[in-house]
């Protein structure tokens, strides 16, 4: 085949989620690497193959940018601790700056169980939206033996509720009325896959003989797949991946399986939290793990796949509870998780696929529609984002990535006017 033309496009080549639609028909792969992909087409009539035939190639660049701007539909966030009253109050805005839709975590005190406690932690979310604020809870129930699989359905039903939250009682934060016994759930789990409603999973067994860096890899075999084996229809996430284990798990899984990757472990390895003395801002559950398997989570969310999708897990806890003799689990991201990402995403060529895994892989798997408005990202100098949020009950601590953020976020208020830049 001969090669006419290798004209390389002035304007970057510039993808809705990586997926190469605006390609017209005509156009065949051919080859590509992580900066170009070159697409050829025949040119005049088929000549059986044979040498002589002219065909023409063009090189797209797979960088999505357009001087060093990005834009893409708003992300939303599937796994999110709002908590409640003056820390809620305090945390809202800065979800709401950059998402517009959020799975909130039922993990109170006391826990979101009920259908009416969901309804009541809505309005208190709502109450406290910042003015003008377009955003919307997208509310779950916290499992516990005791859960009705009546009220789960008719809460599911109603669309009051998205998902329900499995937490393994003692497993992290406000654990302590979550499920010691998963087949004492099995009822509202069949139930739950009649009505369509997805099962959220904290994936950490909390037996005291395993290693707490084994304990994501041990719950696999000893509760996901068997919850996967009993109950096939459910659908499952399995919520902030921290292995390349609890990767292969999911990629292996048909699309009833999700996953969620949070952007703290995307940037950050166990280094972070113990070489050179203990950081406690960097103490998550599940605990971030080796480097390998931070590169396997790098992977698997630049990768493209839809089986995976932001879930940031941004959990405030104030410094005081943070920085004690036994300090809280929870890295509090909500204010810089889409610098962080588009930063991750850029080292490894895969701008173009960050839209799918912020905006688009998590509607698919929830079967809500990706939101049509945008954010605009833009590539400059470092930005800077507030150390600390103030709160009535003392400062929380916004999640350092220990590299410099380019990439700000801005967003046009509904009636089009001035961007709002974070
Ligand atoms: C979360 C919290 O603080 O509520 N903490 C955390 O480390 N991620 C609970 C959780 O999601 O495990
Ligand atoms: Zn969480």
């Amino acid at each position: 085949m001969h090669v006419r033309t290798a004209p390389r496009r002035k304007k970057p080549f510039r993808s809705i989620a990586g997926s190469l639609l605006l390609l017209p028909h005509c156009w065949t792969p051919e080859q590509s690497s992580p900066e170009f992909i070159c697409f050829s087409r025949l040119l005049g009539p088929t000549q059986g193959g044979h040498i002589g035939q002219r065909s023409e190639v063009c090189i797209f660049s797979r960088e999505s940018t357009v001087n060093g701007m990005l834009t893409i539909r708003r992300p939303d966030d599937w796994h999110l601790h709002l908590r409640d009253g003056a820390i809620m109050k305090a945390v809202l805005p800065e979800t709401v700056r950059h998402f517009a839709r959020a799975i909130i975590m039922p993990n109170l005190v006391p826990p979101v169980v009920t259908g009416a406690d969901a309804t009541a932690y809505r309005e208190r979310i709502v109450a406290l939206l910042p003015d003008g604020a377009d955003f919307e809870p997208l509310m779950t129930l916290y499992l516990t033996e005791e859960t009705d699989p009546e009220d789960v359905a008719a809460a599911g039903e109603s669309g009051l509720v998205k998902a329900v939250k499995l937490y393994p009682a003692g497993a992290t934060t406000n654990s302590a009325s979550g499920v010691r016994d998963v087949t004492r759930i099995q009822a509202v789990l069949e139930k739950m896959a009649e009505v369509g409603l997805p099962l959220c999973v904290h994936g950490e067994v909390t037996d005291p003989a395993v290693d707490i860096f084994d304990r994501e890899a041990a719950f696999i075999d000893r509760v996901l797949d068997p919850i996967r084996r009993a109950t096939p229809d459910l659908r499952v996430i399995l919520e902030h991946i921290t292995t390349r284990d609890g990767i292969e798990y999911v990629k292996a899984q048909n699309s009833d399986m999700g996953g969620t990757i949070t952007a703290h472990h995307l940037a950050i390895n166990r280094n972070h939290i113990l070489a050179g003395g203990i950081r406690p801002h960097y103490y998550c559950l599940p605990v971030a793990k080796r480097e390998e398997h931070r590169l396997a989570l790098v992977s698997a969310a630049t990768s493209g796949d839809p089986h995976f999708f932001l879930g940031t897990d941004s959990a405030p806890h104030t410094d005081r509870n943070k920085e004690q003799e036994c300090g809280c689990a929870g890295c509090f991201t909500a204010t810089n998780a889409i610098s962080v990402l588009a930063e991750l995403f850029e080292k490894e060529g895969a701008l173009s696929r960050l839209e799918g895994f912020v905006s688009l892989h998590g509607p698919a798997f929830y079967g809500l529609r990706a939101n049509e408005d945008t954010v605009t990202l833009a590539k400059g100098a470092p930005v800077s984002y507030p150390e600390k949020i103030m709160t009535p009950d003392g400062p929380i601590t916004v999640f350092n990535p220990g590299f410099p953020l380019h990439w700000s976020v801005s967003r046009h208020d509904l009636n089009g006017e001035t961007p709002t830049q974070g």
